[in-house]
């Protein structure tokens, strides 16, 4: 496969992908579009609404989104984890806490993403399931947004924990160690399954697959 890759191909690749899948997606294209010069990219960063729509219009060639949808007949393969963890600002009181109950974290007001989201839908849920309300004090619909005001102290948030690798890096956010947490999800490759790849979205696929690959997905996806 690798000398695959090799044999430059040039044209277009149009890629969709779930807002939190940008953090490594855009590293994952440019690796790509390394040993590909000649192709051409556009990329999509949105929400699963949006992500949704562009599978029913036939929009792009692939899709990196959260749980595939069950109403569009799809392909559709994990490739990553991808685990939402409570963030607070370094100095919070439940940052010193080991355990805590997730009765304790439903107290606290949070900042969550836009109706729309995936993530959001993903909370909501693991609160359902826990018989928890959320207690929503704000809605943004940009995990950066989100992060800047859980730092500036006004909030706790829930994002995925690939957004804030470099806020855990400099202390600018904590990650709660919350019992029953992170909430799971898993990264999929999406497609239509009427869609005739082109043979650069097959080369993309294929990469895609060689550089992450989950072995299994064990539990229901929220
Ligand atoms: P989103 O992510 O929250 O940016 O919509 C998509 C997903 O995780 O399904």
């Amino acid at each position: 496969a690798i000398d695959n890759l090799k044999t430059l191909k040039s044209g277009k690749l149009r890629i969709s992908v779930a807002s939190t899948a940008n953090y490594f997606s855009a590293n994952l294209l440019a690796a790509f579009l390394k040993q590909n010069p000649n192709v051409h990219v556009s990329l999509n960063v949105t929400n699963r609404e949006q992500l949704l729509k562009d599978l029913k219009s036939n929009d792009c060639d692939l899709l990196i989104m959260g749980k595939p949808p069950t109403d569009i007949d799809v392909q559709a393969k994990p490739f990553m984890g991808n685990p939402l963890v409570v963030i607070a600002p370094p100095d919070h009181p439940l940052g010193l806490e080991k355990g805590i109950p997730l009765d304790r974290i439903a107290e606290e007001s949070m900042v969550i993403r836009e109706l729309g989201s995936g993530t959001r839908f993903a909370i909501e849920r693991f609160f359902h399931v826990n018989k928890l309300a959320l207690n929503v004090g704000a809605e943004m619909s940009a995990t950066e947004a989100i992060k800047q005001a859980v730092s500036a102290g006004l909030y706790l948030g829930i994002v995925s924990r690939h957004s804030i690798e470099q806020e855990l890096e400099t202390g600018r956010l904590i990650e709660l160690d919350v019992r029953g947490m992170p909430i799971t999800r898993h990264w999929y490759l999406v497609h239509r399954k009427d869609k005739k790849l082109t043979p650069i979205a097959q080369s993309f696929r294929d990469f895609l697959f060689e550089q992450t690959a989950v072995q299994s997905i064990a539990a229901e996806e929220l």
